[in-house]
């Protein structure tokens, strides 16, 4: 299964990371993120409506592979799963997160952003990684861990934008980007959606993997 998200991961280049406050404002998102071209999309835990605005899309837009980002207990992870999520991201290596997703075969994808966290999530199985925050390390951090650990993937995340995307995409070892950017809240508190479905499909043109 975790072949399978990373596999859709790579096909979507770049994975929103999305903060709509309620569910009308999901729905509007889950569509403008559709019509920009968006395969997937990372919704944070951090806010009291994250969960509902989460099954909005899971529950109307099968097209797009949502999940839950800053996911940092067991609690939150088994509200997801409730909610639909396709896969939970963690902002840094959460053994007790981690756990409970290979025991419910929920996809799961932890933050690491040193070799110690890249062997802990080794030792669960995992070599599909977020790299976080991306911007701290970069891509020569990212060059270096591919010696050492050159069958581990990662997805960088943190201070990703469209100028410094085709830098981390061109890696071998870079699935795809993680970035709040292409749907700032800013955006969506103005409700211009247009402009949301207009950098992302910016972003898919200007986009090399
Ligand atoms: C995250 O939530 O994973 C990151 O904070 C997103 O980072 P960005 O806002 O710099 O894209």
């Amino acid at each position: 299964m975790m072949e399978r998200i990373q596999e859709i991961f790579r096909k979507a280049r770049v994975v929103p990371v999305i903060s709509p406050e309620g569910q009308a404002d999901a729905r509007k998102l889950g569509q403008a993120l559709i019509d920009g071209g968006m395969l997937c999309a990372e919704v944070t835990f951090r806010s009291q409506t994250a969960p509902e605005c989460l099954s909005v899309l899971t529950g109307n837009f099968p097209g797009l592979c949502s999940g839950a980002g800053t996911i940092l207990n067991v609690e939150q992870a088994r509200l997801a799963k409730s909610c639909g999520a396709r896969f939970v991201v963690t902002p840094a290596f959460n053994a007790r997160v981690v756990d409970y997703c290979l025991e419910q075969e929920l996809p799961v994808i932890p933050g690491i952003c040193t070799p110690y966290e890249v062997e802990l999530a080794l030792r669960k199985g995992l070599d599909f990684l977020k790299f976080f925050p991306a911007q701290v390390g970069g891509t020569a951090m990212l060059k270096a861990l591919s010696g050492p650990y050159r069958f581990v993937t990662f997805m960088p995340t943190g201070g990703i934008t469209v100028d410094n995307l085709n830098s981390y995409l061109a890696l071998e070892n870079v699935a795809a980007c993680g970035a709040s950017w292409l749907a700032p809240s800013k955006l969506i508190e103005a409700g211009d959606f247009d402009a949301i479905t207009a950098r992302c499909r910016q972003t898919l043109e200007t986009s090399e993997k």
